[in-house]
């Protein structure tokens, strides 16, 4: 395992230790996450429920025998522990480098509480683009046009939902809700994956120097 994979182990495994039996659980997508599933496996806890962001997480969590079921039949969640693609320093947090943003963000929501698992290289001063978005394919061209500079991201079929993913690569400034309220109100932009900090319970950072943890909540 190189440095980079064993850091994000340990900032996952450090994640699944917040997980008890009988939980509600939110699963994030991405590489990270890959390796949260097998530390939640690890653990034989009883009566967890989980829902899954993406195809992926909910196939990898299948096949270690972690049941997941459809969102539609939960209301809230204890617990969603997710990655992130760059964390800033007030806890703005940039997610949908997989493109999965839109539901990361929905169980994001529902959890009582969130837990961001990261690598070091995910710690930045200042958040910069490109930032996910997710599109409706209706008017794609008109949306395109007035989030100049965007672009769609190559080789990326349509969320599961429909939506089409595509990232803004203008300035992201020194105020990051502006941008987010920006594009939020974009017409035809589905959601962004701007998260803001009060969305994040605790950010657990895995450095060569250990496991650092900060609760925003
Ligand atoms: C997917 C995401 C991921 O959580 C984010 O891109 C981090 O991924 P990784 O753990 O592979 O670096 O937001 O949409």
């Amino acid at each position: 395992m190189t440095d980079l994979e064993a850091l994000k182990r340990a900032a996952a495994v450090a994640a699944a230790e917040e997980v008890r039996d009988g939980m509600i659980l939110g699963l994030g997508t991405g590489s990270t996450v890959k390796h949260l599933l097998p530390a939640i496996a690890v653990r034989g806890l009883t009566g967890l429920r989980c829902v899954a962001t993406s195809v992926a997480t909910a196939e990898q969590a299948a096949a270690l025998g972690i049941a997941v079921e459809d969102f539609d039949a939960v209301e809230r969640l204890d617990l969603a522990i997710d990655g992130a693609d760059q964390i800033a320093p007030d806890g703005w947090i940039v997610k949908g480098g997989g493109g999965a943003h839109v539901r990361e963000k929905v169980v994001a929501a529902a959890a009582d509480r969130f837990i961001v698992i990261a690598d070091e290289t995910k710690v930045v001063d200042k958040l910069t683009a490109p930032i996910p978005l997710e599109l409706l394919a209706y008017g794609l061209p008109a949306t395109l046009a007035r989030l100049d500079p965007c672009d769609l991201r190559p080789g990326l079929p349509p969320s599961p939902d429909g939506g089409l993913i595509a990232d803004y690569t203008g300035p992201v400034g020194d105020d990051p809700a502006a941008l987010a309220a920006l594009l939020s109100a974009t017409p035809g932009v589905v959601d962004h994956g701007l998260f803001p900090p009060g969305l994040t319970s605790e950010i657990i950072v895995a450095r060569l120097s250990g496991v650092e943890r900060r609760l925003l909540r």
